[in-house]
């Protein structure tokens, strides 16, 4: 029997990716993303279903859910994919972009997960995926305090999760993806800006001139996707897996220095 994927967030970047590789493989996919309507590429497939999915909505996370299981009858892996940025001095965060951080990276995986326990429960085993980065692992910036939180949160509810679904033979992993080549996250992304105050103009240029610097390397996304695919169909077992080598150096330097060394290290790359 063919299985099936449920992914969040699949009208750009690695969940679109995702959606494609796994259709190509033969898998069921259900590709959910906020505005269905302007889909013209995943359509195509006749293995690939679309539903209307903003993950920060219960009513519409209880909706997909429930059209994709009478769909496909069977949901084996689900992917929380979907996220978004707030970058930017905390001191001049909109009240609402703090929150919504909050609710897309973190209480939306939470209500895709509560929305998928009932039929795992019922079929006695599943899979939950949840793309998180290494910004989730350790700090690498300054201005990213509320996608640091976000994604640490992300990884506490998926490692804490982790004894509670395993005797329901529900098994989670980690994605700890820095970016890849092909994706939309740029626009995913909301600035905290205030022109009355310029106490952090200067880290948010050298933030913003690393983060549109074309010559930085990036993953190739495949590389994500076919990581993905190794956790999807069991192939691997590995709980947190790090994709792309800053990241992998990032961390290796955060677990050999004492926290005051790693902080100190990072602060001098924006002095
Ligand atoms: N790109 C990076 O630098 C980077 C690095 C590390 C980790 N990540 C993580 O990787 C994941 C995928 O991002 P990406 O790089 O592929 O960027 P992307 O192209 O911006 O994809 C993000 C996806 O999330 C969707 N989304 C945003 N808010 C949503 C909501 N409330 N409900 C449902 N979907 C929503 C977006 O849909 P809309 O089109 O509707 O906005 C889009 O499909 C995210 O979790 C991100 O945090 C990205």
């Amino acid at each position: 029997m063919r299985k099936t994927i449920f992914i969040t967030g699949t009208s750009s970047g690695l969940g679109k990716l995702t959606a494609k590789y796994f259709a190509e493989q033969g898998w069921n996919v259900a590709a959910t993303m906020r505005t269905p309507e302007k889909e013209t590429e995943l359509t195509q497939y006749n293995n690939i279903k679309i539903f209307k999915l903003d993950v920060t909505k219960t009513d519409e996370v209880k909706t997909a859910v429930a059209a994709a299981v009478a769909a496909f009858g069977k949901i084996d892996v689900v992917l929380n994919n979907a996220g978004m940025g707030t970058y930017g001095a905390l001191e001049l965060a909109k009240e609402a972009d703090i929150d919504w951080q909050f609710a897309v990276n973190v209480r939306g995986p939470i209500n895709v997960i509560r929305g998928f326990l009932p039929h795992f429960r019922e079929q006695q085993g599943g899979r939950f995926i949840n793309v998180s980065s290494w910004m989730g692992l350790t700090t690498a910036v300054p201005l990213g305090s509320l996608y640091n939180m976000s994604k640490f949160a992300l990884e506490g509810l998926t490692e804490g999760l982790y004894y509670e679904l395993k005797p329901l033979n529900i098994d989670l992993h980690l994605i700890e993806q820095g970016g890849s080549a092909d994706n939309n996250f740029q626009h995913n992304i909301a600035w905290n800006e205030n022109p009355a105050i310029d106490a952090y103009d200067a880290t948010t240029a050298k933030l913003k001139a690393i983060m549109g610097d074309t010559t930085r390397v990036l993953s190739d996304p495949m590389t994500i996707v076919t990581v993905i695919y190794s956790l999807a169909t069991g192939a691997s077992k590995q709980f947190r897996n790090v994709i792309g080598q800053d990241g992998k150096d990032l961390l290796a330097l955060r677990n050999s220095v004492p926290i005051e060394q790693y902080l100190e290290t990072v602060a001098a790359n924006f002095a």
